[in-house]
């Protein structure tokens, strides 16, 4: 057994029933202060106030945590990370004043990144992934969603589903991977959009399947990329095999990806940052999570999405990374936790719960992730002692993680 002691404050505790949080409860974030946590077979067993604390025995391990804070490790719902190499020279075009959909439409952008990726082996690939994990564990995520999408073409969307199941079996951290044949259209189909849907459909998706290589679908359903009925057909084609869709959505337009995502019964709905009146509407009393990915509003400018508006109508929100090489290149969680703070004007609290239990929610992984509960695992941060929640988006820079537990 290991037994954390000192805990100033042990924050994020939930009952095992909450899977997420709606609402008015998003403000909710529970804690105990001084207070100890045991962990047994990598499960959390026991935590409470520092009087309960158990007297250890000659074979337990001890953490003194100094007066730090314990809190559950970020998951992180939406990323990119299988890519083969960054797009910086499209960072520049894109402060020389082209839009994202300027440079996607000239071939650069999800085409680029395609081309890149055919040409690397796959080892090289795991590689730079394995990198990028890891990096995002040393800054305090432990639970991953990663997508294909790079391939675009059978063959290779199934390498990069390789790579990331490779990726799965040898990361300490919770990966959960995601098809998004329909990123793009890929380079041999161009003009031929609805040819490029059949080869999903009839194609891709039975050979995904058929390695057990996803644990869900998305598409790209947006304005100058995927239209509804295209969605619509590729999450049905998906769910001839059980996939379950977590889609794009609203990013570039009103695209009524939302509603397409809602009607199939999707996880997720991510990116959102256009949103009327109906998007809020059509998600009320829905499993769905909206998801924000204010990373990505960040580095293209774009609008940051309305997350207070949702809450407000008695909805929850996630927040993720899109950690991708185009328009969010960053895995940092404590940066889009601060970002949600800062552009989103959400509390500390909600924006702690919208990194943590909801966000384990939109990759189905709240039922033993994103809270500090009995039987739930210990994927833990232990920080330095830190005055409040509220510091850790407030000093977004500031070191403060003393040690990862996973
Ligand atoms: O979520 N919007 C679509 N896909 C990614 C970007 C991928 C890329 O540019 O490489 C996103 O922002
Ligand atoms: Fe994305």
């Amino acid at each position: 057994m290991i037994i954390i002691k000192n805990i100033r404050q042990l924050i994020g505790i939930a009952p095992s029933e909450t899977l997420r949080k709606v609402g008015s409860e998003m403000n909710d974030v529970q804690s105990i202060n001084d207070a100890f946590l045991t962990i047994d077979d990598g499960i959390i067993k026991d935590f409470g106030e520092s009087s309960r604390c158990p007297l250890p025995s000659g074979k337990d391990e001890i953490i003194d945590a100094r007066g730090g804070m314990v809190m559950p490790a970020f998951c992180d719902s939406h990323t990119h990370i299988c890519y083969a190499g960054p797009r910086e020279r499209e960072f520049i075009d894109k402060i020389n004043g082209l839009s994202y959909e300027e440079i996607a439409a000239r071939g650069g952008g999800i085409l680029n990144s395609a081309d890149l990726l055919h040409q690397t082996s796959e080892d090289d690939l795991y590689s730079q992934t394995m990198e990028r994990v890891n990096e995002m564990i040393a800054k305090g995520t432990e639970a991953i969603e990663i997508k294909s999408g790079y391939g675009l073409d059978t063959q290779d969307e199934l390498k990069m589903l390789r790579v990331i199941r490779r990726v799965k079996e040898t990361t300490p951290a919770v990966i959960k991977s995601t098809f998004l044949g329909a990123h793009a259209v890929g380079r041999k189909y161009s003009g031929r959009q609805d040819e490029y849907v059949d080869l999903v459909c009839r194609e891709m998706i039975p050979a995904v399947a058929s390695e057990c290589l996803a644990d869900y679908i998305d598409v790209f359903c947006d304005e100058g990329f995927f239209t509804t009925e295209q969605t619509s057909r590729i999450l049905q084609a998906g769910a001839e095999y059980g996939l379950v869709p977590k889609i794009h959505a609203n990013e570039l337009a009103c695209s009524g990806g939302v509603q397409v995502g809602v009607a199939h019964d999707a996880l997720s709905v991510d990116h959102l940052e256009r949103t009327t009146e109906a998007e809020i509407e059509v998600l009320k009393g829905k499993k769905t999570m909206p998801t924000m990915l204010p990373g990505a509003s960040f580095f293209l400018g774009m609008p940051y999405g309305r997350a207070k508006d949702y809450i407000e109508a008695g909805l929850g929100i996630a927040l993720a990374s899109d950690y991708n090489p185009g328009s969010s290149p960053s895995g940092d969680m404590r940066f889009v936790m601060a970002l949600g703070c800062v552009k989103m004007r959400l509390t500390p609290e909600q924006a702690f719960n919208a990194c943590t239990i909801n966000a384990a929610y939109a990759m189905g992984v709240s039922q033993s992730m994103g809270s500090i509960t009995k039987g739930k695992r210990a994927s833990l941060v232990v920080t330095k002692p830190l005055p409040s929640l509220a510091f850790i988006p407030y000093s977004y820079q500031t070191p403060y993680i003393e040690r990862i537990i996973i």
